[in-house]
């Protein structure tokens, strides 16, 4: 697969199978991560594998945070969001570890953790897998957070559930190159 091919053809899937990526593949695919831009080699990635039984004792933990941020919630909510946990073969943490203390302002460190996920969405897809980039309420989980080892001032930019497409993934509909660039002439963008 041309680089540029694997960048335009990559498509995010949440509905995944066995296998994972693993050894020498997944180590390529890690170390794609580790190709991020990254101002003050501050090296703020951390990435944190979950698969086999570890995903169960994740999942109790963030059926547990539900219930701590919402004691309400229903048991079919908390198994649904249980369920999400379990889908995917591996599931890779991404930590931040970030230095506030340091010049190079937060927002680069994370951008960084950011461009490093994306490394590994790309190399996931080139080693013929699939994957999807998750956040919401579970991953902002100061409980979550903490179980997997990003106490404060660290944290985590979401998960990335990792697997085999469980059907061929089709190609996105994608926006047109035209609404997003344009060519500066000394006026303001609009
Ligand atoms: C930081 C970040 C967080 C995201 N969080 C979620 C999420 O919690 N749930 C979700 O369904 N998609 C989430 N997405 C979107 C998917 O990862 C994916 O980009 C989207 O489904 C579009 O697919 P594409 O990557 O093929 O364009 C997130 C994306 C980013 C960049």
């Amino acid at each position: 697969m041309r680089a540029i091919d694997a960048l335009l053809d990559r498509v995010s899937t949440s509905s995944l199978q066995d296998p994972a990526p693993d050894g020498p593949v997944l180590e390529r695919i890690l170390e794609a991560g580790l190709r991020a831009p990254d101002h003050g080699r501050l090296a703020p990635w951390r990435y944190v594998l979950i698969r086999g039984q570890a995903r169960i004792v994740l999942a109790d933990i963030v059926a547990k945070a539900l219930q701590y941020r919402d004691p309400d919630v229903t048991p079919p909510m908390i198994e649904k969001q249980r369920g999400k946990f379990l889908r995917a073969p591996l599931i890779i943490g991404l930590g931040a570890h970030l230095r506030p203390d340091h010049k190079v302002p937060e927002i680069e460190q994370l951008m960084s953790v950011a461009a490093g996920a994306m490394n590994l969405l790309n190399a996931i897809h080139a080693e013929g897998f699939g994957a999807i980039w998750v956040t919401g309420a579970n991953s902002y989980d100061g409980h979550v957070q903490a179980a997997l080892g990003f106490e404060p001032p660290h944290s985590l930019a979401g998960f990335l559930f990792v697997g085999t497409p469980r059907e061929p993934v089709t190609p996105a509909r994608r926006p047109a190159l035209s609404d997003h660039v344009i060519e500066w002439t000394g006026a303001p963008v609009r």
